[in-house]
């Protein structure tokens, strides 16, 4: 199920933005300020694509019955999206993380890293390619402890990522009303 093609498709990604942006580096001799065109579309598109992370998953989940799309094919899509989205934002930021936007920074980094720790927990045991535990496979001892473990990164995993959003919603209404519509 997840054997790690998400990750290299978000590495591949993340190639293809670096040379781009490196490309707008070399060409405007700077570095990309947030707010001009280049570096606010790398912080909407980011964004847009962190809030797929955030919703699509999570829909998908919670309508098992659905046919659209195995679980696993869904949980590697919201790994790409969640590696992809941030490493744009990260480029956004133009390598500033004053204020709120800087929280809202660390948010995003914290909770890539917490996903990473839960992808390791997740694929520790084997699964069916809908996400269910294959049963018998594993101790049942182990499984147990997975599942204790799975919930507990849950309950850590759920709140930052709300906090995360309550604050890029915060830090877009105000830079687009300081730094867009005032100007
Ligand atoms: C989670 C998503 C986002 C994060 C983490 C983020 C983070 C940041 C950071 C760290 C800065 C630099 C602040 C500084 O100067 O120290 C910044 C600037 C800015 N961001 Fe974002 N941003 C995000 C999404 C967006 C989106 C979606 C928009 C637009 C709709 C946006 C608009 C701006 C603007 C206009 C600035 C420049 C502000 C100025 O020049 O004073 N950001 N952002
Ligand atoms: C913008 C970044 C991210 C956001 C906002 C985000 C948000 C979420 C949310 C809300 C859930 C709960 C889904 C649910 O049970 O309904 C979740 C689960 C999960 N996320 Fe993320 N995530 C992000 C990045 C990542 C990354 C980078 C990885 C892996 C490297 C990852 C791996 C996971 C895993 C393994 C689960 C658990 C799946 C399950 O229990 O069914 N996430 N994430």
């Amino acid at each position: 199920m997840l054997r790690g093609r998400e990750l290299w498709l978000a590495a591949l990604a993340a190639i293809a933005i670096t040379i781009i942006y490196g490309i707008v580096v070399f060409l405007s001799r700077g570095i990309p300020a947030a707010s001009d065109l280049f570096g606010h579309s790398l912080g909407i598109f980011g964004f847009i694509l962190m809030l797929m992370t955030e919703t699509l998953y999570s829909l998908r989940k919670r309508a098992r019955s659905a046919r659209w799309g195995r679980m696993s094919s869904w949980l590697q899509f919201h790994i790409f999206t969640g590696l992809v989205g941030p490493y744009m934002v990260l480029l956004h930021t133009s390598w500033k993380f004053n204020g709120l936007a800087g929280v809202t920074m660390l948010f995003t980094v914290i909770i890539v890293i917490s996903g990473f720790i839960g992808r390791y927990i997740y694929t520790r045991v084997p699964r069916t390619l809908d996400g269910t535990v294959i049963e018998g496979a594993v101790p049942e001892e182990i499984l147990r402890r997975t599942r204790r473990l799975m919930a507990l990164w849950h309950t850590i995993h759920i709140p930052i990522g709300m906090a995360l959003f309550t604050a890029a919603f915060i830090h877009i209404g105000a830079a687009l009303y300081y730094a867009t519509l005032l100007k």
